[in-house]
């Protein structure tokens, strides 16, 4: 396909548009029923999205080649299994990508969606996606595509499930193979500004008092005698004795094992913890999740969280190594890089999702890290959007 029309469902900020665009599509219809994603949309490429996709008529969208769409993962009802496809689908967003392609009956269609569909709800969500396709005329593969931009040297994990749909009368779609063997090496380095390319740095940067709490961390896991970094959560409140009145059996046994370990990380280190603990509460930031640590940064003879990337999360500070960036994702939750003291920025992620420097986010920060972390990665749109269209 030399030049397509193609239609963008779901479109948030234009992942699937950026990937189109660059194979040689043009967008004649998008849609997005959150309005600062469709003037972000219009702000970059000069089209206004239309609103909620459930309350648009198939005769209303223009004809396509190729149909786009990163849908919400829903579940389907088990008992339209009985009554049909429809049934099964009915009021959910997928629905509404059947109606449009039964109306239109484009070429192809490509949908991405997060991993857990594949496994959604023990199959049941694959079997009816895949089964309703088919049933409206597409070849598919049996199984969906799982993969992740770190697999081609984008430095962000984000396994997500991709569907290939190519109408039967012109051909089946070649299996989709990936050696994960062949994965390129990611370095976070090649999406980073510069700090002097960065305007009001100052907002990214990490607070005075979480950097004091990091050296705090820092110093805990360099001065315990371990055999090995703990593989389970640190909890400040829980490196102490054991309260023999305390029943520990009204918790989950996932949580009684940590709270042993603690204690066991406690037993080994009691001189230590007790000198370091009563300084590390007088950090004001020392309470809740960042009296918490999740070391997932294998094992190193010194291990230091500024050479690592960190997120402060509800479950704790999870450190990472820093080969590649965790998934963004769509509540403000971004990434601290250790070497740089400073989050994320925009345009940082912007680069993750493999859009152009061109791209313009949305001039309010929340959303634009929003829209970023609800985003398709380009470069897997573009990957199997060739692999679909055979180029
Ligand atoms: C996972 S995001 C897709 C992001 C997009 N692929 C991108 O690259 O930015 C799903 C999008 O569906 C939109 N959405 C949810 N319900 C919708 C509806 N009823 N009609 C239109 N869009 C909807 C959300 O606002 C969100 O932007």
């Amino acid at each position: 396909m030399k030049s397509f029309k193609y239609i963008d469902l779901f479109c948030g900020i234009g992942g699937f548009h950026q990937a189109m665009q660059s194979l040689g599509g043009k967008c004649v219809f998008a849609s997005d029923i959150d309005e600062d994603c469709r003037k972000t949309y219009e702000a970059n490429y000069g089209i206004k999205p239309t609103g909620d996709i459930t309350k648009i008529e198939a005769c209303d969208i223009p004809a396509h080649d190729v149909l786009c769409a990163g849908f919400p993962c829903q579940a389907f009802s088990k008992a339209g299994k009985r009554l049909g496809f429809d049934d099964e689908t009915k009021g959910t967003l997928f629905f509404d990508i059947c109606r449009i392609l039964e109306f239109h009956k484009p070429k192809y269609a490509l949908l991405e969606n997060v991993r857990n569909l594949a496994s959604h709800d023990k199959g049941n969500t694959w079997r009816v996606i895949h089964d309703k396709l088919v049933s409206l005329g597409y070849n598919l593969l049996p199984e969906p595509v799982i993969f992740s931009p770190h697999y081609v040297g984008i430095p962000q994990h984000r396994e997500r499930v991709y569907i290939m749909c190519v109408k039967k009368e012109i051909g089946d779609i070649r299996p989709f193979t990936f050696d994960k063997k062949e994965m390129a090496s990611c370095t976070i380095e090649s999406i980073l500004q510069k700090d002097d390319e960065i305007p009001n740095i100052q907002e990214y940067r990490i607070s005075p008092d979480l950097e004091d709490l990091i050296d705090l961390w820092n110093e805990f896991l360099q001065n315990i005698v371990v055999d090995k970094l703990p593989g389970f959560p640190v909890w400040s409140d829980r490196l102490c004795d054991l309260d023999p009145h305390e029943d520990l059996t009204e918790y989950p046994s996932w949580k009684q094992n940590f709270i042993h370990k603690n204690n066991e990380l406690y037993l080994a280190n009691r001189g230590f913890i007790s000198e370091w603990l009563p300084r590390a509460k007088r950090n004001p930031l020392f309470f809740g999740a960042k009296a918490k640590l999740e070391w997932q940064a294998g094992q190193t003879k010194l291990p230091n969280i500024w050479n690592q990337i960190f997120q402060l999360r509800p479950s704790g500070i999870r450190v990472k190594v820093n080969s590649y960036f965790p998934a963004l994702v769509a509540i403000v939750q971004t990434s601290i890089i250790g070497s740089r003291r400073r989050f994320l920025t925009p345009r940082e992620c912007a680069r993750l999702q493999s859009f152009p420097d061109t791209f313009l986010p949305d001039v309010k920060q929340a959303q634009a890290y929003k829209q970023f972390g609800n985003a398709v990665n380009v470069e897997c749109v573009k990957l199997f959007g060739r692999h679909l269209f055979n180029i």
